[in-house]
């Protein structure tokens, strides 16, 4: 993960633009940051102060997610070499960071920090000391060096910024400037996605791998690994910027789980218009293939177990695995179709997942919010889940876009279900938002939880307790209710909070809820089915809808809400929780 920024420009600007941008790029990772303008490297900890008065035409800056070395000043970016006259801000991983750095440290190179990022500063120091051109060093960096990288280099006295790629995302903005005379500026922005600058331009150019650019105010140069030049498109992107800020919430989470209603409105009414094709392309491919594999992570891998759940219950052969364990348990070959899906489009877990699944030759499909991400530019076929910018670390309406994407699939195979009413029952859910309160106040003064469920509330529960883990840090399990005999049910206590997702006619978890109800749990019931609702359940919220499809998802809003009320009892740090990013692209 981490956030990486770089800014040149034919005219000054403030410290605080280049600070401005990163700032749309904390959601990346947010220990520390730090920035560069070539003359002065400021690192600080904490979340990013967009503020910074002095004037530059060239500066870098990173916001960090540690992976080698703590949370400290020396380890935050940029980093710069021996003599200070290579500054380097990194996303990634040098994986023979070690080797290189004994090498380095034996031809009297010093480090000052722990990290594998340092070792970049130094070697193209040593290479330009042995009087080697910096187009000719990166060639033999991307030679020598091993990992995933993103890197943003930028060499004392002159006006440009060298930027390398290699797994790690890297994008080149391109900004229409002032006029100054007759000569029109422009000012170029590199950045690990174009969150960073989507508000100011829609024009991008996208490395792929081993290439890397030259970058000046007015000009800038595509090189493949043997540093021939190459030419590359001009991308136009749309994007609205409308959603990434807060307005009147408290916090993004909340407005993002109230955008619900609308954005999956919006993204039922593409599948029938402007991604008919895409959607119809999607169907027939599901048709010819012998199975369909998702590979995906975290909130991610939560939709896509409810998608093999609506998938297999039409008959077709479909099963999921998390990416990062995806080469151990899946066989693919070319009659396989693998579905990725991801928010970001960059996890590197599911980048990896997919690289395996085109040696073995298996046709590649992705479902991504982040439009022209890497794993949308992989794949032979991209549906956009039209979840608009998410910035609330914890992921919601792009999991309720992404379930309900793949319940539209299944729908296309027979399985029944009204998607009309999506919206509105969703609303449904926001109209108890004063009872989930009331619940969420008793949840948090609990040390842990556990959701229950089956068949399609199975992943639901998962993705509950993993709201609830990331934003309250309340330790949750989400089980399957039938498993829970099986030893858990062991820590079941006097009190323990025990959130059961009941479907209608679901005598199984009903059993399953009263085996805790008999040890003391306190019972939370999300349930469609009404009689639930009576009697001694005080602890309720009634899902208005069939057992179709739909009710898992709408219970999953119904626990969206409940962590959300908890962290807020809790008063966590809800959209930046600690040690997470939003973005993963380290293994
Ligand atoms: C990170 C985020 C999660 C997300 C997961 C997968 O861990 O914190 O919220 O679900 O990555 O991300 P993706 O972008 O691939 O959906």
């Amino acid at each position: 993960m981490c956030g990486i920024i770089g800014v040149v420009s034919g005219i000054d600007f403030k410290v605080s633009f280049l600070l401005e941008r990163l700032k749309r790029l904390e959601y990346r990772g947010y220990d520390s940051y730090g920035y560069s303008d070539s003359r002065k490297t400021v690192k600080s900890l904490g979340a990013i102060k967009a503020e910074g008065l002095s004037l530059t035409r060239i500066g870098i800056a990173h916001t960090r997610w540690s992976t080698h070395g703590g949370v400290t000043r020396a380890n935050a970016h940029p980093h710069e070499s021996c003599n200070g006259e290579v500054i380097i801000a990194h996303n990634g991983i040098i994986e023979n960071y070690w080797e290189l750095k004994t090498i380095l440290e034996r031809q009297g190179h010093k480090f000052r920090s722990e990290t594998d990022s340092e070792v970049v500063a130094h070697y193209f120091e040593e290479k330009i000391k042995q009087g080697k051109g910096v187009k000719k060093a990166i060639s033999d960096f991307l030679k020598e060096v091993s990992g995933t990288f993103a890197i943003l280099m930028m060499i004392k006295g002159e006006d440009k910024i060298y930027a390398i790629k290699r797994d790690s995302p890297l994008v080149l903005g391109i900004c229409e400037g002032k006029k100054a005379g007759a000569k029109q500026i422009q000012k170029h922005i590199l950045a690990s996605d174009i969150y960073a600058f989507s508000d100011i331009t829609d024009k991008a150019v996208f490395f792929e791998n081993d290439e890397f650019a030259v970058v000046e105010a007015g000009a800038y140069e595509f090189y493949d690994a043997k540093g021939s030049l190459i030419k590359k498109k001009v991308q136009s992107f749309e994007w609205n910027q409308e959603e990434g800020k807060k307005k009147d919430y408290k916090h993004f989470m909340i407005k993002e789980i109230e955008e619900e209603p609308l954005v999956v409105s919006r993204m039922l009414l593409s599948l029938d218009h402007e991604q008919k094709d895409q959607f119809k392309k999607l169907v027939s491919l599901v048709k010819k293939s012998r199975k369909i594999i998702f590979a995906a992570c975290g909130t991610s891998y939560h939709a896509s177990l409810l998608g093999a759940f609506y998938l297999h219950t039409t008959g077709i052969e479909a099963q999921t695995l998390i990416a990062s364990e995806f080469k151990h348990y899946a066989n693919v070959d070319k009659d396989t179709l693998v579905i990725a899906i991801s928010q970001s489009g960059e996890t590197m877990d599911v980048i990896d997942a997919l690289k395996y699944a085109q040696e073995k030759k298996a046709t590649i499909v992705s479902l991504v919010n982040v439009p022209y991400s890497t794993i949308q530019r992989m794949s032979a076929l991209s549906l956009n889940i039209l979840a608009g910018q998410e910035v609330a670390v914890a992921s919601t309406k792009a999991f309720v876009n992404q379930s309900v994407l793949l319940l539209r699939l299944a729908q296309e195979f027979g399985y029944k279900v009204n998607l009309s009413n999506l919206g509105e029952k969703i609303k449904g859910i926001f109209s108890q938002k004063d009872d989930i309160k009331r619940i969420a106040k008793q949840v948090s003064s609990s040390r842990d939880a556990y959701v229950l469920g089956r068949g399609q509330t199975y992943p639901v529960a998962r993705e509950i307790a993993l709201k609830v883990k990331e934003i309250t840090y309340m330790h949750a399990e989400g089980m399957m209710g039938g498993e829970l005999k099986h030893g858990t049910i062991a820590l079941i206590d006097k009190g323990t909070p025990v959130i059961s997702l009941i479907g209608c006619n679901d005598e199984d978890m009903v059993s399953n809820t009263k085996e805790v109800e008999a040890r003391g749990a306190e019972i939370i019931t999300i349930t469609n089915n009404a009689s639930q609702c009576r009697g001694s359940a005080k602890n309720t919220v009634f899902i208005d809808t069939d057992n179709d499809g739909k009710f898992g998802i709408l219970a999953c809003v119904a626990g969206q809400l409940l962590a959300y009320y908890v962290a807020e009892a809790l008063g966590r740090e809800i959209d930046k929780p600690r040690n997470l990013a939003k973005s993963v692209t380290v293994k």
